[in-house]
């Protein structure tokens, strides 16, 4: 447990200071959603980090497939008076709340990653704040287009380590392309775990999404995938 209370610790920390830095107003109640909320662990602690310790107003949802957790959540949430909070039994992909000023994923499970980067553009969300987990869809798909990837992807653990970098940087130029600056935090070392990328994404009018969105199909080119989840549910929202 040490492990995850060091990354709630370090994720809240970044959010913090990224909220402090956004045009989101202080005065208005935050509107945040948690895709893959699991146990509440994050959920609860940046809850009462920002109506105990900071006195804002917010209204919280923990997204999670899993309904004995959620009702788990639930019941926690009452007993605590935690009254701006509350849990949702229901697929990443389904959620779609009126209004949200930020999303934030910790290890939300492959694709949920995607899904709730899709909610977040969508609902045009100030900030995006995502940790990714096990990623299994790029590898399968990455092959030698003949710019010399064989080398790396003829041993399947190098294969799986470049899909899943390949992954964030899809996800990356894809909320770049979307309006979004985009940063990439090793927010824990890898002793804690070796899922220590953080994908921070703020919304803004200098993003250069030309050049993203041209990246985008350069990396496609040469490392051969033709499918990605953050994409698809981009495209099907247009
Ligand atoms: C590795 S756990 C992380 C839980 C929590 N965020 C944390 O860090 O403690 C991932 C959670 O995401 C949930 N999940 C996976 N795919 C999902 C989806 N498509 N929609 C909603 N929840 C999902 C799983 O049930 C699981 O509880």
């Amino acid at each position: 447990m040490q492990g995850k209370y060091r990354q709630i610790c370090r994720f809240i920390e970044i959010a913090d200071d990224l909220i402090k830095d956004s045009d989101l107003k202080r005065d208005a109640p935050l509107s945040i959603i948690d895709i893959g909320s699991g146990k509440g662990y994050l959920t609860f602690a940046f809850y009462d980090h920002l109506t105990t310790g900071l006195g804002r107003r917010c209204h919280m949802s923990g997204i999670e497939m899993r309904g004995d957790l959620v009702n788990f959540c639930n019941r926690l949430a009452r007993e605590l008076d935690f009254e701006g909070l509350s849990f949702v039994a229901e697929a990443a992909s389904r959620a779609s709340p009126p209004h949200v000023d930020i999303v934030i994923a910790l290890h939300a499970c492959d694709t949920a990653t995607d899904d709730a980067m899709a909610l977040g553009v969508r609902a045009d969300a100030g900030l995006i704040l995502s940790a990714p987990c096990c990623q299994h869809e790029i590898a399968p798909q990455i092959k030698d287009t003949g710019d010399g990837l064989q080398g790396l992807i003829k041993y399947p653990l190098l294969k799986q380590r470049q899909a899943d970098l390949v992954t964030d940087a899809a996800r990356a130029l894809l909320l770049e392309a979307s309006g979004y600056k985009v940063k990439m935090i090793e927010f824990v070392s890898t002793e804690h775990t070796s899922k220590n990328i953080l994908i921070a994404a703020v919304k803004s009018s200098h993003a250069d999404r030309v050049t993203a969105r041209k990246q985008y199909q350069a990396l496609k080119n040469t490392t051969g995938f033709s499918t990605q989840h953050l994409e698809s549910q981009l495209k099907d929202a247009e």
